[in-house]
Formats: structure tokens, C-alpha cells, sequence
């Protein structure tokens, strides 16, 4: 079968639009040209044409009119005005995670901690609906791109899952590192709140993934979530808070620490935690205790490498793994990170929807969910720990 070609364009031009790029160039079920690129930092933006010989586009019209697929890789709060953008132009959507948020009244001294987040809630979930709605107008796809559906270990879990007819009792699992590179992260309104959406969105969805895939399995529709009980914490604003300089602390609002323990339609629960405090590299896992067999899922780090270095120097050139303090020592070196993360497979399987309709795993309703189970535990979070329903959406 002769392969489909198929054209995209990326919304921002820094770190994920850069690991998206990258992974765009293994897709190998479809030929995909990348025209182009537009940042609401234009200089940006032009560097980053430049160093890949893409255009850089002025204005986000002008690249959505020249390609089939737009990524979005801006801050959260530009998700759903750039995802809607292009699905009014019935143009298929890469979108990053968070899908959405809350970004807060508009008022220039916005606070997380003075925020309602009832409120938080409710206009997270019209979001939500917005971009659902501009979904089904339109002829392009939403593809949620949360790589933690396509990491090699979930899908293999997907897999005993399918074919085990397994029962999910408890998933726990966990997203920390040390602090985020960005400069918008500081701020919950350009990102949604903190550490609790920011990363627990990651090990969250994946867990609301495998409960889908169950339910999908044994009764042919999935199994959602019902309630949450939540914590956040600012843990580098406590008035002892000793910075030594390994873990970033100058955000402006955000939590830097949240757990959430979600009760599904079924009883069965997932824990996961989310933080910024946490030194020895990303630390991304999800361990799941079924009724047939138990499977630790460990996306970074993971040992299929582990290199021992005597001298930190002598690794000065050498990737060794994500966020990590110190090149000496024992390490769990990857040998390719962005295969363990799910960045290719996500791409492959985003591609394939693009140029043929293929089903995909992470979809409009995965994400909605996410956002609804995210926003319910903020609320839990300012009752501090209350059980708070969740609105389930497809
Ligand atoms: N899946 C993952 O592993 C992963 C990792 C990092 C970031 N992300 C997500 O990717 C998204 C972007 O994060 P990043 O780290 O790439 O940020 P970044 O700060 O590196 O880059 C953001 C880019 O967006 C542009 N931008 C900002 N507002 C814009 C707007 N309104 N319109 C057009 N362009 C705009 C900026 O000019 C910049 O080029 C976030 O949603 C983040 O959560 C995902």
C-alpha cells in the first residue's frame, strides 16, 4: 500500500515541541512534512525553523490553513483556543497534556491559594465541553498526547489485561522530580494549578487508561471514576523550607506535592502522587495489583541500562537520563529514553489516525476524564481531603 503523506504544523517551539519533532521523524506508517512552525515568541519560533528548514509562521491562521495536523505544545491555557482553532478548520489536533484548566479571573494580582475552586471546577469542565464540542463539528481528531498510554510497559499491560480478563483491585503510581524547567510552571494561571495537574495528570490518566481498557474488556464499556480524596502542598513555602539548591523553589502560586486516591464505578481504587521535591533523576512508575498478577511499570528510570561512572567529567558529553543531579556513580542510564517514555509509539499511533483512521488509545475522553478527576480533587484538596465526586465523560 502505497504510504499516505500527510502535513503538519507545531503550535510553541520549546521542550515538547522539540520531543515532538523528534518523534515525528520515526513515524514510519505515514509520510509526514512538517511545514511549519508559530510561537507566540516569534524569535523563538524562528530559531527553531531554522535549525529544522521549516517555515515559521506569523500567525496561528496562516499555519493551521497549511497543514492536516496541528500540535499544540503552548502552556496549558493556550490548549483550548489553539485546539479549537484548528478543529473549526477541520484540521486533526496533537494536543499536550494538560487538555485544560482552570487559568484563573483574568485580575493581574490572581493567586491559586485565593482561588475558588468550585469555580475552578466548574470552568475547567465548560473547557472541557468547549473542546468536545468543537471535536464532534468538526472533520479533524483530538489526540490526547499523554505518552504514558503509549509507553512500552502499559501497553504491555494493556495486553495481560486483554487477554486475562483481569480485575484491577488498586493502581499506585508516581510522577516527581526535582522542578520543572519552565517559566510558566510558577504560575497556575498559565498552567491550570500546580504539580497535582502538572505531573499527576501523567500517572493519573495511564491508571484511568487501564481501568477503560478492564472494563472495555469484560463488559465493552469502561470502568470510570466515581470520587476522589485529595492533598496538595506547597512544600517549598514552608517558613523551614532549607534550599540547598538542588530542587527548585521559586514558584509564584503552585503545589509542588499532591496525592490523590480515586474511587472507580466498580469500588476498586489508584492512588497516585504527584511532586517537585524529589532528587535522583524523574521518577515515573505505576504498579498494578489485580486479581490474577501484579506488574510493576516502570517508564524512568527503569534498568535496561545501568553504567557506574567513576568521574563526573568523564560522562560530560554523554545523555545519560532524564533530570538527574550528578553523572557519578551508579546510574540508570537510558539507551533510549524516548522510547521507554512513549514519545515515538504516541506519534506512530497519532499518524496512523491522521492518514487512515485508525482507532487511537488516548482519545477526547481520556482527557476529559483526566481534567474532571483533576479539578475534583482540587476541590477535595481545599476541604483537605473530603470526598468530592467526579463527573465521568465518555
Ligand atoms: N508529555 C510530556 O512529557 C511533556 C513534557 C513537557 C511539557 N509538556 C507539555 O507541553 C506543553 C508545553 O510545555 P513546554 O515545556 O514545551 O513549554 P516551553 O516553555 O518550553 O515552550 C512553550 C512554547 O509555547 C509558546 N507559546 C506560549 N503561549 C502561546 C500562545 N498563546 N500561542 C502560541 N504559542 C505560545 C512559547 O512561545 C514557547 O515557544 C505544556 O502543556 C506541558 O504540560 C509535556
Amino acid at each position: 500500500m502505497q504510504k499516505k503523506t500527510v502535513r503538519s504544523g507545531l503550535v510553541g517551539a520549546g521542550f515538547s515541541a522539540t520531543f515532538h519533532f523528534e518523534a515525528i521523524e520515526k513515524v514510519y506508517g505515514a509520510n509526514v512534512e512538517v511545514i511549519g512552525v508559530h510561537a507566540k515568541d516569534m524569535d523563538m519560533a524562528r530559531a527553531f525553523a531554522q535549525k529544522r528548514e521549516i517555515q515559521a509562521f506569523e500567525s496561528l491562521d496562516e499555519l493551521i490553513a497549511n497543514v492536516d495536523v496541528v500540535h499544540v505544545n503552548t502552556p496549558p491555557y493556550a490548549h483550548e483556543p489553539v485546539s479549537v482553532a484548528a478543529l473549526a478548520a477541520d484540521k486533526h489536533v496533537i494536543c499536550e497534556k494538560p487538555l485544560t484548566g482552570y487559568f484563573g479571573d483574568g485580575s493581574d494580582d490572581f493567586h491559586w491559594d485565593n482561588a475558588d475552586m468550585e469555580v475552578a471546577l466548574e470552568q475547567a469542565l465548560t473547557s472541557v465541553e468547549r473542546m468536545l464540542e468543537a471535536e464532534r463539528n468538526s472533520k479533524g481528531r483530538l489526540m490526547y498526547a499523554e505518552n504514558w498510554v503509549y509507553s512500552p510497559a502499559i501497553q504491555k499491560e494493556r495486553e495481560i489485561l486483554e487477554k486475562t480478563g483481569a480485575q484491577i483491585l488498586w493502581i499506585h503510581g508516581e510522577e516527581a522530580h526535582s522542578g520543572s524547567h519552565s517559566v510558566d510552571y510558577a504560575y497556575a494561571a498559565r498552567c491550570g494549578g500546580g504539580v497535582l495537574i502538572g505531573k499527576g495528570c501523567h500517572p493519573l490518566s495511564a491508571a484511568l487508561y487501564l481501568k477503560r481498557v478492564e472494563g472495555r474488556v469484560r463488559d465493552g464499556k469502561p470502568i470510570r471514576p466515581k470520587a476522589v480524596s485529595a492533598r496538595a502542598h506547597a512544600i517549598t513555602k514552608v517558613p523551614d523550607f532549607r534550599d540547598e539548591g538542588h530542587i527548585r523553589c521559586d514558584y509564584y502560586d503552585i503545589d509542588d506535592f499532591s496525592m490523590i486516591h480515586i474511587v472507580f464505578e466498580d469500588d476498586t481504587i489508584a492512588t497516585v502522587f504527584a511532586s517537585d521535591i524529589v532528587l535522583g533523576g524523574i521518577h515515573n512508575w505505576l504498579e498494578i495489583c489485580a486479581n490474577n498478577h501484579r506488574s510493576l511499570c516502570n517508564i524512568n528510570p527503569n534498568t535496561a541500562m545501568q553504567t557506574y561512572n567513576p568521574v563526573d567529567a568523564n560522562f560530560r558529553d554523554i545523555y545519560t537520563v532524564e533530570k538527574i543531579e550528578t553523572k557519578q556513580g551508579w546510574a540508570c542510564t537510558s539507551p533510549d529514553e524516548d522510547f521507554f517514555t512513549g514519545y515515538p509509539q504516541e506519534m506512530e499511533a497519532f499518524y496512523r489516525c491522521a492518514a487512515y483512521g485508525d482507532s487511537i488509545e488516548s482519545d477526547m475522553n481520556l482527557a476529559a476524564d483526566s481534567i474532571s478527576t483533576i479539578y475534583s480533587a482540587y476541590v477535595s484538596a481545599a476541604r483537605k481531603g473530603a470526598e468530592v465526586p467526579v463527573k465521568a465523560y465518555g
